[in-house]
């Protein structure tokens, strides 16, 4: 472990988590910028300083074994791009609660101890691990469970970013609790990278700056996961449709009747996603004008590199003392911030933010007791 390190806990080792894993033992020893990675430093922190020191999940085919092997196993699909040794860290068993319900009852066997365990066997965990963060990767429509890992963490004093749709920094409960606890909170739902939101809030914005009218508007998602599989399941899918409505709402487009979302389960597709796009708009006189865009990404990844981000972020967020939802940071980060923002302005907003936390970080926090 190195002085300037960042301890970060993981709550569901899917997909997500293997991808961000991944990219923290590569960053250890690339000795070029990586492709897709922002800042070499947030915070004076490298992504290299990430020392995973907790890791939950509930299928008994990942609980109990190493964190290096549980990224690797089914019904994970992400790819594996880079060796991954050993990390000396066993994937403990989580509270159940809403985890896997609907269709992924179906092919996750939850381990055996995860009845027994409780909250406050998690936050005593996060205690113990000297937790800085966790990444809260569980499936879409876990509330319970992901609103359960939230209030564990601030009990802790480690700072949350919530990858999921559903509401921690939009739940003003739960925001307060971060708020008077003195522990930074990041959420709601990861904005991929480079993927369909990033790409539709950005050509709604370019056509929206050129006094170009958007008369319709679609973007439709099919990909192979086990995100997809889960979001196939309607019962689980409300809070990611409600999510991607925000993001587009944000661009100032009623998207109140937008088709824009999950729209199927392909299993051969894997870890790719295909992303397919459309606008109809009027130009000067009315003239028609339309695009039709087909993107496709390989999605966990393209996940990974916001998280490479955000941990930085909530790390240098509890060095500089900050509380609550980090606002000037959330809208570039998340799909569905409490404060929603044009691309543009939360782009700036952010490297405003990464700008002046470039300070050299104190060498520990303090964690609540
Ligand atoms: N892939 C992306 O680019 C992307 C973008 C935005 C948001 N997200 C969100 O990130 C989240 C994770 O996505 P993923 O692709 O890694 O999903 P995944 O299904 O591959 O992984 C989820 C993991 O959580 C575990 N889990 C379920 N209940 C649990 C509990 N109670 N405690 C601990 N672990 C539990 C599962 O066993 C599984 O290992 C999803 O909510 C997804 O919508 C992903």
């Amino acid at each position: 472990m190195t002085e300037r390190c960042i301890r970060v806990a993981l709550a569901g080792v899917g997909s997500c988590a293997s991808s961000f894993v991944q990219a923290v033992v590569l960053s250890r020893s690339a000795e070029q910028d990586m492709p897709g990675l922002m800042h070499h430093r947030i915070g004076g922190y490298r992504l290299g300083d990430v020392e995973f020191v907790a890791a939950f999940d509930v299928d008994h085919r990942k609980v109990g074994i190493d964190l290096a092997e549980a990224i690797d196993t089914a019904p994970t699909v992400a790819v594996r791009h880079v060796a991954v040794p050993p990390m000396g860290l066993k994937v403990g068993a989580g509270p159940l609660l809403d985890g896997v319900e609907g269709k992924l009852s179906k092919i996750v066997e939850p381990h055996p101890d995860c009845g027994s365990v409780t909250a406050s066997m998690v936050t005593a965990a996060l205690r113990d691990a000297e937790a800085d963060v966790l990444v809260c990767f569980l499936p879409t429509g876990a509330r319970a469970a992901v609103q359960m890992y939230a209030r564990a963490c601030a009990e802790a004093g480690a700072a949350f970013v919530n990858a999921t749709p559903e509401p921690v920094a939009n739940c003003p409960e739960l925001a307060a609790l971060f708020l008077e606890r003195g522990v930074p909170l990041l959420g709601d739902d990861l904005r991929s990278h480079l993927g369909a939101t990033t790409l539709h809030t950005a050509l709604i914005e370019l056509l929206g700056s050129r006094g170009v009218r958007i008369a319709d508007t679609y973007q439709l998602n099919v990909g192979g996961n086990m995100d997809f599989y889960n979001l196939s399941d309607p019962a689980r899918s409300h809070s990611k449709q409600l999510s991607k409505r925000r993001a587009l709402a944000s661009t100032g487009l009623d998207a109140t009747d937008v088709a824009a979302g999950p729209n199927g389960y392909v299993k051969y597709l894997g870890d790719r996603k295909v992303c397919f796009l459309r606008i109809e708009a009027e130009g000067m006189l009315g003239s028609p004008l339309s695009m039709e865009i087909r993107l496709e990404v390989e999605d966990s990844p393209n996940a990974a590199a916001v998280v490479a981000n955000a941990v930085r972020v909530a790390r240098s967020a509890a060095d500089q003392r900050l509380s609550g939802v980090v606002d000037p940071v959330c809208a570039f980060l998340f799909k569905s911030p409490p404060l929603g923002m044009p691309e543009s302005e939360a782009l700036r907003c952010f490297q405003t933010f990464v700008e002046k936390s470039a300070a050299p970080a104190p060498a520990a926090l303090a964690h609540t007791t």
